[in-house]
């Protein structure tokens, strides 16, 4: 017996998608996790670093776990993810009692990491790999850590980031661009296929870079639209999702698998980050304000009923009143059907600190966020009252939070809808479902098994 495990992920989808990794690759050097936190032998935190607020989580998550380590000292403690990376053994140094610390591009060494602390031996791995192709070649997944909700499953494409936008730490951590064999994502995908997932969010950094070919590095064999086609040809796979795409690599190839890959959903999240051409110059974005509003028009044209959603920062510094203006008069000719906002927050080493970019007054920034996310709240609601009355295909997830007896699942446009239903769908399931009113979060429906007459689904 190994002992017990247990992961506690801060961070992006694909910082869940390496813990449900680790996780597979503890339970094949024989770990099993723990029912509770406080039954683990393995705590392992794994971080976010994307802005402070995330990495102080690691600290306060660190604090109570290196206390319970002075009463039980074969507690085995270690850091991953990207405040792992960033800091390295300045962590071990600042923690006498932490006993590893490991970056993304290392994840594989764990078990290793692991049973050298059994033996009293402190670690930091965050050297970048030789060999970037390695950390994809894990060992096939084990059920239990296959998807984090039955039918669904996160693949892996790509990772890193060689854009270096100026807040952001991301190229840092997660080290340069590095895109996958399509002959293992698709490997993986017809087993994942085969084992009951009928949908799959391709994963990446900058996700719709895949296949380009960079300086000294394999480039996928394939431009990220010719994937999407060949995931849409596995047998069972239904809907094909991706996460973040960046608007330069929108190409035409990829806009028209809209029009013609029914299996890709109609949701695209498309970070915009500022509505202001100054400001995403200043951010190095690399494209402007109309170069995104075209994308968006060409998207619209080939789907039309495509859902779309953005990530916006607030409060860059030098953003004026009118460059903020700006974002707001974006989001609201997009009609964005959701948003993630947040305040510019300053990053080590990033090209805006290193430059000395001084951001404004943070109060100022937390009105205009609020101000923007009121104007988001409305097109949201907007967006989900013009659903009322339709009839859509909802993947089950689980049990619903509003009400007992009430099911959860997501819709094509990534959605949450909770409903009701006289025979409740199995987790995994596909489930037609009437939509019968929006809330500020989700869609509320009706099993349309259980509506009176059958309407022509939409
Ligand atoms: N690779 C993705 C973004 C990943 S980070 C892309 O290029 O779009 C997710 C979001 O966090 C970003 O879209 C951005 O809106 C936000 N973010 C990143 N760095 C930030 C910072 N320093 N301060 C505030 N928000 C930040
Ligand atoms: Fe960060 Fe920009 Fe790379 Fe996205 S594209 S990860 S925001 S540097
Ligand atoms: Fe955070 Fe690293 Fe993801 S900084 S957002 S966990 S890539």
């Amino acid at each position: 017996m190994q002992g017990r495990f247990h992961i506690r992920t801060f961070g992006c989808q694909m910082n869940q998608h390496d813990a449900e990794k680790m996780s597979n690759l503890l339970h094949h050097a024989g770990y099993r996790p723990a029912q509770a936190p406080r039954e683990a032998d393995v705590v392992v935190v794994h971080t976010c670093s994307i802005r402070e607020k995330a990495e102080h989580k690691l600290y306060s998550e660190l604090g109570g776990l290196l206390e319970r380590k002075q009463q039980r000292p074969d507690l085995v403690v270690g850091v991953g993810g990207c405040v792992a990376q960033q800091e390295g053994e300045r962590l071990l140094r600042r923690f006498p009692r932490l006993d590893f610390v490991f970056g993304p591009q290392n994840l594989t060494h764990l078990p290793a990491l692991v049973d050298g602390a059994r033996q009293r031996h402190r670690a930091s791995r965050t050297d970048y790999d030789d060999d970037p192709q390695a950390r994809f070649e894990l060992p096939e997944r084990h059920p239990e850590y296959a998807s984090p909700t039955p039918g669904r499953a996160f693949v892996t494409v790509m990772e890193g980031c060689d854009l270096f936008c100026s807040y952001c730490v991301v190229p840092r951590t997660r080290g340069r661009e590095v895109s996958r064999s399509s002959r293992t994502i698709l490997e993986e995908i017809r087993e994942l296929a085969a084992g009951g997932v009928v949908e799959v969010t391709l994963l990446g950094q900058t996700v719709n870079a895949y296949g380009r070919p960079r300086p000294g590095r394999i480039s996928g064999e394939m431009p990220f639209a010719g994937l999407i086609e060949r995931v849409a040809e596995v047998d069972g796979i239904e809907r094909i999702r991706f996460t973040s795409p960046h608007p330069i690599f929108m190409d035409e190839a990829l806009i028209r698998a809209y029009a013609e890959v029914p299996q890709l959903c109609p949701h695209l999240h498309l970070p915009i980050q500022s509505g202001s051409t100054r400001v995403l110059r200043a951010m190095n974005r690399r494209h402007t304000r109309e170069d995104y509003l075209q994308i968006v028009a060409r998207l619209r044209q080939a789907r039309s009923e495509l859902a779309i959603t953005t990530d916006i920062i607030v409060g860059f510094p030098g953003e004026t009143p009118r460059d903020f203006e700006q974002t707001l008069s974006l989001v609201r000719e997009v009609g964005f059907c959701d948003s993630f906002s947040f305040v510019y927050s300053e990053r080590p080493e990033t090209p805006a600190q290193r430059r000395g970019l001084r951001a404004p007054p943070r109060e100022l920034a937390l009105e205009r966020l609020q101000r923007l996310q009121e104007v988001q709240r409305e097109l949201t609601l907007a967006a989900g009252r013009r659903r009322v009355g339709e009839r859509t295909l909802v993947l089950v997830e689980g049990a619903g939070q509003r009400r007992p007896g009430q099911l959860r699942g997501r819709c094509p446009h990534n959605r949450v809808v909770n409903f009701e239903s006289l025979r409740p769908p199995p987790a995994g399931s596909l489930c037609a479902v009437d939509v019968t009113a929006a809330t500020p979060h989700s869609l509320l429906g009706r099993s349309a098994e259980d509506a009176p007459a059958a309407l022509p689904l939409l």
